[in-house]
């Protein structure tokens, strides 16, 4: 008993001590039972979780009953992939790291960044020394998060212009903006998104999710794409990074109501919208390199973050105070995202999931050429676009 005691203390200690570099130090040496102990606890935290959240969302819902059943399942299955994405984050921590190289003068376009992992990746790129642009819906919210980078990074730059993509018409005047003073962009990461939000139409009528993660970011890969085209050279692709999730693994595109209006479930609008860019990601991959373009296009699951994405989600509500133990920071959000921006080992391997800095097999849906064209040219149809890129 006392064994076990000095244990659980010794062990829970150290589990919080994780985000400083010498508590990672010490608890990278840790023994095989305290490894074990750990990914067990993490797991219990992560089925704890989802019980007690998927008994929330069920008796507080007020829909019908098909509705509610179809509700708890996706609760159900998300609260899954998001447990396994924890464990795997936690099992993966010593691989998620990049290694930051001066780029010194290289540009790179980013969506969102006011918060959350995006602020993190801009930091990051400016510490390489590159020229930052950043998209974003408040021009004072981005000079703020400037000013806060400001005092920590003096390399790099970063200039800020208005753009909110879920309005396509925002996402033109932007690009219009863009082409008028840029003449090339080395990397493009769309970035942006928002998650589990009510049902909501963009100004051109579109669910709200699929029209921020998915439609504006396809519509500004088009228009910013001869630049990107102009940036790569044999050996040293230009890059676009699509900034995805680990929901895409369960998601579906509905092409008879792509709004998903019949029976809205936030998850599976988000899912959708995810595994759209995924899609988008793989498709445009193989175009480019079929007609010898110097582009790449990445997929990254930066992990469950603590970042306000989840503001409103139950676990968010009731389980605030654990996030930090258990969810990534979003420093380390971050890693990913910047590797597949800037690593040379993955030079020449477009297409791919990276996940904790690692390329991560896909699912077959992901992977299948019908789909991926019957969405491009789906969605080509929705933006008003006839040659893709051109
Ligand atoms: N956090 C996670 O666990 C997690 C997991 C998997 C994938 N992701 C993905 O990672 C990306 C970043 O998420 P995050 O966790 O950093 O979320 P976050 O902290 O909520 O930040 C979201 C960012 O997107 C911007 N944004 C939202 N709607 C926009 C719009 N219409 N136009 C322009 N910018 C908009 C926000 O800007 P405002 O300040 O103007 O709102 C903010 O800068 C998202 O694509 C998300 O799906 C996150």
């Amino acid at each position: 008993m006392q064994f076990l005691e000095s244990v659980c203390q010794h062990t829970v200690g150290r589990f919080f001590t994780v985000e400083s570099p010498s508590g990672c130090c010490e608890f990278l040496s840790g023994s095989l039972l305290h490894e074990v102990f750990h990914a067990t606890m993490i797991f219990l935290i992560g089925l704890i979780v989802i019980v007690i959240g998927t008994t929330i969302a069920v008796v507080r819902s007020e829909k019908p009953i098909k509705h509610i059943f179809a509700e708890a399942k996706f609760e159900m299955i998300y609260n899954y992939i998001g447990s396994r994405s924890i464990f795997e984050d936690f099992i993966m921590r010593g691989r998620n790291k990049t290694k930051l190289e001066k780029k010194s003068g290289k540009v790179v376009l980013i969506t969102g960044g006011t918060r959350g992992i995006g602020t993190e990746v801009i930091k990051m790129l400016m510490q390489c020394d590159m020229h930052v642009v950043m998209g974003c819906r408040s021009v004072e919210s981005g000079e703020k998060v400037l000013k806060e980078i400001r005092e920590d990074v003096k390399l790099g730059e970063l200039k800020i212009f208005q753009l909110d993509i879920s309005s396509l018409k925002s996402v033109r005047n932007f690009a219009d903006k863009i082409t008028s003073v840029y003449t090339q962009i080395d990397c493009l990461v769309n970035n942006a998104g928002i998650m589990y939000v009510p049902y909501a139409e963009s100004e051109e009528g579109y669910e709200s999710q699929f029209a921020t993660n998915y439609l504006g970011h396809f519509l500004l890969t088009h228009l910013l794409l001869g630049l990107v085209k102009k940036a790569g050279r044999d050996g040293e692709n230009a890059r676009v990074v699509n900034v995805v999730s680990c929901a895409y693994l369960t998601g579906d595109i509905d092409f008879e109501d792509i709004n998903k209006k019949n029976m809205f479930i936030p998850f599976e609008a988000y899912s959708q919208s995810k595994l759209a860019q995924v899609l988008f990601t793989n498709y445009l991959n193989e175009t480019l390199k079929e007609k010898g373009n110097y582009v790449q296009v990445h997929s990254v699951h930066p992990g469950i973050v603590n970042t306000d994405l989840f503001d409103g989600t139950y676990v968010k509500t009731f389980f605030w105070w654990i996030l930090p133990y258990i969810f990534k920071s979003p420093k380390r959000g971050a890693q990913s995202i910047v590797h597949a921006c800037l690593s040379s080992d993955l030079e020449g391997k477009g297409a791919t999931y990276i996940s904790n800095c690692t390329v991560k097999p896909q699912i077959e849906k992901a992977l299948d050429k019908e789909l991926q064209k019957k969405l491009f040219d789906f969605t080509k149809k929705l933006v008003n676009v006839e040659n893709f890129g051109t």
